[in-house]
């Protein structure tokens, strides 16, 4: 058990949000890990800042260190989620802190991650530094994935639609692009861009042969893009090997629900009889180590999800447009009683171009008034 300290003050907090806004800055390309910052402080200056950008390069912490100019001995370290203890492909944060013999940690999550949980900040106690948690919810906030992790062993389900105001998310004939406008799609390329996956199902790969991948300069770090892992949910393997998301950089794993079954194009998976079973799905990403996934799917899919209870948040885009009764629903789900349906708290309104962006998160409690 990790003891809370309170021995911290204002300025502490003021500096630890400062490091978690430098978290911010990785918030496209350090998935499988968290974003995470760092600020380095001796004698009331900023000596170092350094934030994750790349999973697999330099931990915030040894990038901070690296910006002090390898000189923090005596000084504080203000960083966003507690520093790890274990070797992975790069060193141990908690050892190089100890090694470059700081004096005092301050941290603002402690890692839910079962190989570290608490761990990190033991291993910097036992070696005399003198560590304060001070958890702040805008840490919380940069991660989702990981609270997550922590409260359902599960990754954060973000499901994205983009629907008419009659709640209309294609047409009868399958049609449904645009329904929403320019603007609406570049944010949700926001989205996606800092997703660790993009789950759809095979009816949208069938009807509208989409890329699913990110594009744009600003989701580029050294140049780099980050493209999410693109998951679709296709028991019988009907996806075509002439399937647009192919030819776009970035991995796809198609998941069926048959034998072991090779795909020209792809890694493919078996999970569930039937219809792949969103459950064990869920399991098998976060063994990836994927914290934030989003459903970008049809109404069949949306629906699955939704009538699970596995969503966290749904980012609904409404566009002012009617598409009438014969359109498709957003989600097919059937219910017969008030009781039994779906709520959410709705957390975010606003414009966007000439949309309107919902986000709503879910209260995990059937409506039972
Ligand atoms: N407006 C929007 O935001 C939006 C977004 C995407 C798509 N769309 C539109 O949606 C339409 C396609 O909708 P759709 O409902 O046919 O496609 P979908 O929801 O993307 O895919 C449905 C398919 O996923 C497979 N699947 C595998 N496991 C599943 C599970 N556990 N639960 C549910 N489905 C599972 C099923 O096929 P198998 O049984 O063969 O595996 C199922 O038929 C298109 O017209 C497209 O343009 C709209």
């Amino acid at each position: 058990m990790v003891s809370r300290d309170s021995h911290v003050s204002e300025s502490d907090r003021l500096f630890l949000l400062a490091a978690t806004e430098l978290a911010e800055r990785g918030r496209y390309t350090t998935s499988p890990n968290p974003c995470v910052g760092c600020l380095i402080m001796r004698e009331g200056h900023v000596i170092g800042r350094g934030w994750h950008q790349w999973a697999g390069q330099g931990h915030a912490e040894a990038n901070a260190i690296k910006d002090a100019g390898g000189d923090v001995r005596g000084a504080t370290v203000y960083v966003s989620l507690e520093p790890c203890s274990f070797e992975g492909r790069t060193p141990s944060c908690a050892q190089t802190l100890i090694d470059q013999g700081v004096a005092r940690v301050v941290v603002a999550m402690i890692d839910p991650h079962p190989k570290n949980s608490g761990r990190g900040i033991e291993v910097l106690r036992e070696a005399g530094i003198r560590v304060e948690v001070l958890e702040l919810p805008e840490a919380l906030a940069l991660n989702p994935g990981l609270a997550a992790r922590r409260r359902r062993a599960k990754p954060w389900v973000r499901v994205k639609v983009g629907a008419s105001l009659d709640g209309r998310t294609a047409m009868a004939s399958g049609e449904s692009q645009w329904i929403t406008g320019r603007d609406a799609r570049e944010d949700v390329q926001h989205w996606r861009a800092r997703s660790c996956a993009v789950v759809t199902g095979v009816g949208t790969i069938l009807a509208d042969n989409p890329r699913l991948s990110v594009r744009g300069g600003r989701f580029a770090a050294r140049r780099r893009i980050r493209q999410p892992l693109r998951v679709v949910l296709d028991s019988r393997l009907r996806t075509p090997a002439d399937a647009a998301l192919f030819d776009e950089p970035g991995d796809v794993l198609l998941v069926h629900t048959g034998e072991a079954a090779e795909h020209p194009r792809a890694e493919t998976i078996s999970c569930g009889e039937g219809r792949v079973d969103l459950h064990a799905l869920l399991e098998v990403l976060l063994q990836r180590d994927c914290g934030e996934l989003m459903v970008e799917a049809g109404s069949t899919l949306t629906g699955a999800f939704l009538e699970s209870g596995l969503w966290d948040e749904l980012i609904l885009f409404v566009a002012p447009r009617l598409l009438g009764g014969s359109a498709r629903a957003m989600a097919d789900i059937d219910f017969e009683r008030l009781g039994e349906t779906i709520g959410g708290t709705i957390a975010d309104v606003q414009a966007i171009g000439e949309d309107l962006r919902i986000i709503i998160t879910a209260s995990n409690e059937r409506n039972d008034t």
